[in-house]
């Protein structure tokens, strides 16, 4: 009986319909790391920084795994691999419908990453090592389980007599303690970004409706605009800023999003339709947020701090706030 069930051979969507519907690529973001080492909060911020990139994203984690569909399982090495073994079952179905997945597990043994990475396949299963020292984690000791462990109340827990296994090569691997939460998820955003760009629909259609040159004179008639206005010098701030810059590769994208930012306001103010209108406003915060974190990035590169790159940081949000202003009120109209 148990296998006499037909697979589903017809699906109404396929995969590539279901990604170019959401404008992203599913993939599974796999993060390791001992019990405290910081992997949910870091998942957290992740989730809501590429949510407010228009990206979808779940996360699966102990709260809405181990509570639910796996409750049956306790921390013995068997069950942990037969934890492992449905998360990553779970993970393929949510990214096959192209979600960005979020997987926060301690998955000590790398037999058992390796199992997940199979499952979910190798293209789209990226292992995020979140490094954090027993020590520390045992210092923190967010949820008092260190302690009783120590104290022989809990047998078999992580780090203490149960093994863990760091990752040989991860995609990134993350050292908590010389990295605040906010750069750590910008790191894996960026990677995701970078991911989309490459391989996947999103990157491809912004590319596409992008208009990177210059905005030619025809947009003059837009100097009065305030947010056109913020747009413009903060493009005019960038090409200061990036002018000098050796990272070639960078450079380029940085000046691409800078400059898409007014061309596609204008392309948008230039549209009849206020549905058209409002998707042109749209990718303009898009590119807003992009440069940001590309910005962020470069910010990292810098031993010195820099006035006109944090200056530029905070126009982005400005820009960003503006345009959601502007989308909201053409929103209204819409309804
Ligand atoms: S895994 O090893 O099977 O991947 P999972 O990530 O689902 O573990 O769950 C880990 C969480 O369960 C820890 O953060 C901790 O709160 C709790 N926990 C309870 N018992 C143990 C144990 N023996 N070892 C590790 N974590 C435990």
């Amino acid at each position: 009986m148990k296998n006499n069930i037909h697979p589903i051979h017809d699906r109404i969507l396929s995969r590539e319909e279901r990604e170019k519907f959401l404008n992203q690529k599913g993939m599974v973001i796999w993060m390791t790391g001992l019990s405290g080492s910081g992997k949910s909060t870091i998942a957290i911020a992740l989730e809501k920084k590429l949510f407010e990139h228009n990206f979808f994203a779940q996360i699966l984690d102990g709260d809405n795994i181990r509570h639910g569909i796996n409750s049956n399982l306790g921390f013995s090495i068997e069950d942990r691999k037969e934890n492992i073994r449905r998360i990553a079952e779970v993970a393929k179905l949510y990214k096959e419908s192209g979600i960005i997945t979020i997987c926060s597990f301690i998955s000590p043994t790398r037999e058992m990453r390796q199992m997940a990475r199979e499952i979910i396949g190798k293209n789209d299963f990226f292992e995020i090592f979140i490094d954090t020292p027993l020590e520390i984690c045992e210092q923190r000791d967010v949820k008092g389980l260190y302690a009783k462990a120590r104290a022989g109340e809990i047998k078999g827990f992580t780090g203490i007599d149960s093994p863990y296994e760091k990752p040989m090569t991860p995609t990134i691997q993350i050292r908590t303690v010389d990295m605040r939460i906010d750069d750590a998820s910008d790191e894996i955003l960026g990677f995701i970004i970078g991911q989309g760009g490459e391989r996947g629909e999103k990157g491809k259609s912004n590319r596409e409706s992008h208009r990177v040159e210059e905005p030619p004179s025809k947009y003059d008639k837009f100097e009065n605009l305030s947010v056109w206005q913020e747009a413009m010098k903060l493009a005019e701030l960038i090409h200061g800023l990036v002018e000098n810059l050796k990272i070639h590769a960078l450079k380029e994208q940085i000046y691409r999003s800078a400059i898409s930012i007014p061309s596609n306001i204008a392309e948008g103010y230039e549209r009849n339709s206020n549905k058209e209108k409002i998707r042109f406003f749209y990718i303009s915060k898009g590119s807003c947020g992009e440069l940001r974190t590309q910005l962020m990035l470069l910010q990292r590169f810098q031993k010195n701090q820099n006035q006109k790159l944090e200056e530029a940081i905070k126009k982005c949000y400005g820009v960003s706030a503006l345009l959601s202003k502007l989308i909201s009120a053409r929103l209204k109209f819409e309804k």
